[in-house]
């Protein structure tokens, strides 16, 4: 093993965050009505292995659509930015990643590869693959939150920034605002923001997206559940839960949801608090938010900037922005 071409993991997390920060997005979520959650809360290890499984499932289109899109643009991505380093934010398994890789690496500038996920085991996994496949090629690993390390992020200019997989999708619109405008804020003017968004479509596609028929994503969304019972003591049966997936089609979002089947009261031992739900009482666990053309434009505009380029796939499902830093 070649150890000195593998950094090791960085984390800036500390021991207790998880336990610390849940402790306050549950005791406010579960406080508020209606009551709600963060989606970060989804992906310990188990929830990252879940949702691996939800890329391969035959509803899930957005991960296959992105994949034909890089297949066929990331030549042109790595021409257009020249990118000394690849940062990624909520990397995951970085399946997709590679297709990038490989063209900068190809076109001779790859020299560095950041991968930055809030999940410790999905991070440890995919940065150490990455550190065998592309030998000569300095990998970090970030073990952060992207709402909050960016500017932890190490790599020098000139740096490509990827968000794929419709992430972006899962903040609310104010926060979409911020989180664009903090990246702008890490990079100098003509550093590079590569974007996946899903895109609106009718809603019998998007719902069966986040409702299979197999029941993983039931399984991922009701994954909160385990991870509140581990982390602070809960002690929720995460079957008295059913998995919601409505299509609001005013905001343009999927939103998730889980409703209890019957009355609750589950006590958190570690927030010394009980909460009740009534029978049929929902809870958001997350939204994936869909987008426009226009909308993105506006959007990365605001930020601060210029869209360059926009790619979708052969059936029009899902879009790939390139944009630089004004
Ligand atoms: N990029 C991958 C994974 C997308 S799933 C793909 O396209 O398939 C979303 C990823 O973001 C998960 O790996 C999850 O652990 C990570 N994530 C979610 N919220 C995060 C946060 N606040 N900070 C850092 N990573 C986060
Ligand atoms: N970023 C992914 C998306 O919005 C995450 C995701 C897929 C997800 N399926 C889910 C999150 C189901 C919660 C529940 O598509």
């Amino acid at each position: 093993m070649t150890d000195h071409l593998l950094d090791p993991v960085e984390v800036h997390l500390p021991d207790d965050h998880a336990a610390r920060a849940l402790a306050k997005d549950a005791r406010e979520g579960l406080a508020a009505d209606p009551k709600s959650l963060p989606p970060k809360w989804f992906y310990d290890a188990r929830g990252s292995e879940l949702f691996e499984e939800i890329t391969r499932l035959p509803e899930y289109y957005p991960t296959r659509a992105e994949r034909e899109i890089l297949a066929q643009r990331a030549p042109e991505i790595a021409a257009v930015t020249g990118a000394h380093t690849l940062v990624e934010l909520g990397s995951g398994s970085s399946e997709k990643t590679r297709l990038l890789l490989d063209a900068l690496r190809a076109a001779g500038t790859l020299a560095h590869i950041v991968a930055l996920d809030v999940s410790d085991s999905a991070l440890r996994e995919a940065t150490t693959a990455l550190a065998e496949e592309y030998a000569g090629i300095r990998v970090s690993g970030v073990v952060g939150d992207f709402t909050e390390h960016l500017g932890l992020l190490p790599g020098e200019p000139p740096r490509l920034v990827a968000f794929l997989g419709g992430t972006i999708g899962n903040f609310l619109p104010a926060e979409r605002a911020e989180f664009l405008t903090a990246i702008r804020g890490v990079l100098k003017p003509g550093e590079w923001l590569l974007l996946g968004t899903d895109l609106v479509k009718d809603e019998r596609t998007l719902v069966q997206a986040y409702d299979d028929a197999r029941g993983v994503t039931a399984e991922f969304n009701r994954n909160v559940l385990h991870v509140l019972n581990r982390e602070l003591d809960a002690d929720f049966d995460p079957d008295d839960f059913a998995h919601v997936a409505v299509w609001d089609s005013e905001q343009e979002w999927i939103e998730m949801r889980l409703r209890a089947r019957r009355e609750i009261t589950a006590t958190i031992s570690a927030l010394g608090l009980e909460v009740g739900f009534a029978e049929g009482e929902e809870m958001r666990t997350e939204i994936s938010a869909k987008f426009r053309r226009d909308g993105v434009a506006v959007e990365l505009s605001d930020a601060g900037f210029t869209l360059e380029r926009w790619w979708t796939d052969t059936a029009g499902r899902f879009a790939l922005s390139l944009a630089r830093a004004d």
